[in-house]
């Protein structure tokens, strides 16, 4: 009871010079533990915000540089491409890793160039089709699936076509080049599911 009604009294002066370093030490050792955190929670959080920044509009949207646009036959006769490109996760970059095959067609001249991407990946089950010339076709070895030039679906157990992928041409350096954005879907069903 004496304790107590000795802090309702009104404080001394040097009680509250007391109270009031007190409390700036508080604020000031609060102040200052939160640098070494903030720094600690940029590094943390540093490859998250720079994958997410990319490099560029092109990988920005997931796109991957594939060739020049003047490795493409002029006449429209699909050629296979390896897609590789630096796999980031998170933490961990990966140089140069194979992500996927495509099949690009040239089907327009001029100033504005169309390409044609289709996944090489059979909508099947998955084996990679190759491009049989004397039949302007593609070709699945597994099952026999086969697919018109344009990606449709001829014969064989697939569902569907091949999967068409986003394509573009960017000039870099006053040279063409084709970007693709590689996507994989569901084999075995008609709808094209992305996965992944
Ligand atoms: S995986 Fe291509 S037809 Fe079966």
């Amino acid at each position: 009871m004496l304790k107590f009604l000795s802090w309702t009294r009104w404080p001394s002066s040097q009680e509250r010079r007391s109270f009031l370093a007190r409390f700036a030490t508080i604020v000031l050792g609060g102040i200052a533990a939160l640098f070494p955190f903030a720094a600690g929670w940029s590094v943390l959080f540093d490859p998250l915000r720079r994958r997410r920044d990319a490099n560029g509009e092109a990988n920005a949207a997931g796109f991957v540089r594939v060739c020049p646009l003047d490795a493409l036959p002029a006449d429209g006769v699909p050629r296979a491409f390896v897609l590789s490109t630096d796999v980031t996760d998170a933490w961990t970059r990966v140089p140069n890793q194979r992500v996927g095959m495509v099949f690009l067609r040239h089907v327009a001249e001029g100033s504005n160039p169309r390409i044609l991407a289709l996944s090489a990946e059979c909508p099947h089950l998955g084996c990679a089709v190759t491009f049989a010339a004397a039949e302007n076709r593609f070709e699945c070895p597994c099952h026999a699936s086969a697919f018109g030039v344009d990606g449709r679906e001829i014969i064989g157990p697939s569902l569907r076509g091949l999967d068409p992928l986003p394509a573009k041409v960017v000039t870099q350096n006053g040279q063409q080049e084709v970007w693709v954005a590689y996507q994989r879907y569901r084999t075995g069903v008609a709808e094209r599911i992305p996965v992944g």
